[in-house]
């Protein structure tokens, strides 16, 4: 559609006469329908597929950590890699960050390029969660409570190799396609805990938090007319609305990239409220899994896309 209508734009532009204009439209049409029947479609394939082979080559390049392939399918890892290190900027949010008192910066000194620095990832704190964001519940009562800051989880694998401490790949498409929080650690308040809050008689606003379960308030925002009504049963921050579009292979290289990355144990940033085991992650005794090094498979991949395998 688009094809044809830039095309006979193109045409009317070009042409003076009622004439040349049909011609030019004749032609379009021709045009349009010639590379419908040369097999258009075919042809995208060809090129996805090119470009698919250069999104995996390019995922090993960048990953910023050693990684665990075995069991696993190279190809998917690499174009996992791909997704998670570039337009996902999954660490961009969830890591702890340098220095650690901010958990802000996911670099290693002196490899921030924000400071104008050639950029190097921690990798000590790579996708180990802790990112503070805000909180986005409306500010209610007193003390103006809004439920509790919004904090990134801990995407590492566990001692047993699956991804984000132990989430099976079923899961975790159910959290990408619809922003489930799994872990329920910060419901809605119910109309008694707003409430509380409303009344909170001398609780400080810890003790007030503690008391309604660190649940989310929603309502109008003070001052405006707007409507905040976070579903506190959805990840919030989280842009799982956008990634939920991502095609079910795609997601799959997603998660096989997830599981190939060194575990981290997160001690280091507060856990999010009433959650204080939510970053801590079992990595066994061994320590981190021995890892390959990245661009270690990048030749045999070349084969591997040349043996035609699609989504
Ligand atoms: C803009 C910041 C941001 C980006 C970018 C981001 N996330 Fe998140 N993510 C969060 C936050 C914050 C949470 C926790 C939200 C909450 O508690 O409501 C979260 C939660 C999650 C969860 C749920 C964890 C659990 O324990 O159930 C998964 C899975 C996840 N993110 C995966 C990803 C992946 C994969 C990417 C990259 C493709 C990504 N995120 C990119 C901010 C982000």
């Amino acid at each position: 559609m688009t094809f044809s209508n830039s095309t006979t734009d193109g045409g009317r532009r070009r042409t003076g006469s009622e004439h040349s204009s049909k011609a030019a439209a004749a032609m379009t049409a021709a045009v349009t329908g010639a590379v419908l029947m040369l097999g258009g479609i075919e042809c995208l394939k060809a090129q996805d597929f090119i470009d698919d082979q250069a999104r995996i080559v390019r995922g090993y390049a960048i990953a910023p950590v050693g990684l665990n392939l075995s069991g696993k399918d190279p190809v998917k890892v690499g174009l996992g890699s791909y997704f998670v290190n570039t337009i996902g900027d999954c660490n961009g949010c969830h890591s702890s960050g340098t220095p650690a008192s901010l958990f802000l910066y996911p670099y290693a000194t002196g490899g921030n390029p924000y400071f104008n620095q050639p950029t190097k990832i921690d990798p000590t704190v790579y996708l180990n969660g802790g990112a503070q964001f805000y909180t986005v519940g409306t500010p209610t009562g007193p003390l103006g409570y809004a439920g509790p800051v919004i904090v990134s989880r801990n995407l590492t694998p566990n001692s047993a190799g699956l991804a984000e401490g132990g989430r099976t790949l079923a899961q975790f498409m159910q959290i990408m396609r619809t922003g489930i929080d799994l872990d329920q650690i910060h419901p809605t308040c119910s109309p008694e805990q707003l409430d509380t809050i409303n009344s909170p008689g001398s609780m400080t606003l810890a003790e007030l938090q503690a008391a309604v379960n660190d649940c989310i308030p929603t309502g109008v925002f003070p001052g405006s007319t707007f409507d905040n009504e976070p579903d506190g049963n959805l990840l919030q921050i989280m842009p799982w609305s956008a990634f939920a579009s991502l095609t079910d292979y795609d997601l799959d290289a997603i998660y096989q990239y997830l599981s190939a990355i060194p575990c981290i144990d997160n001690t280091l940033p507060l856990a999010p409220a009433g959650a204080p085991g939510e970053l801590l992650n079992n990595c066994g005794s061994g320590g981190p899994v021995p890892a390959a090094q990245p661009g270690d498979k990048v030749n045999s991949l070349l084969k591997l896309g040349a043996s035609g395998r699609r989504r």
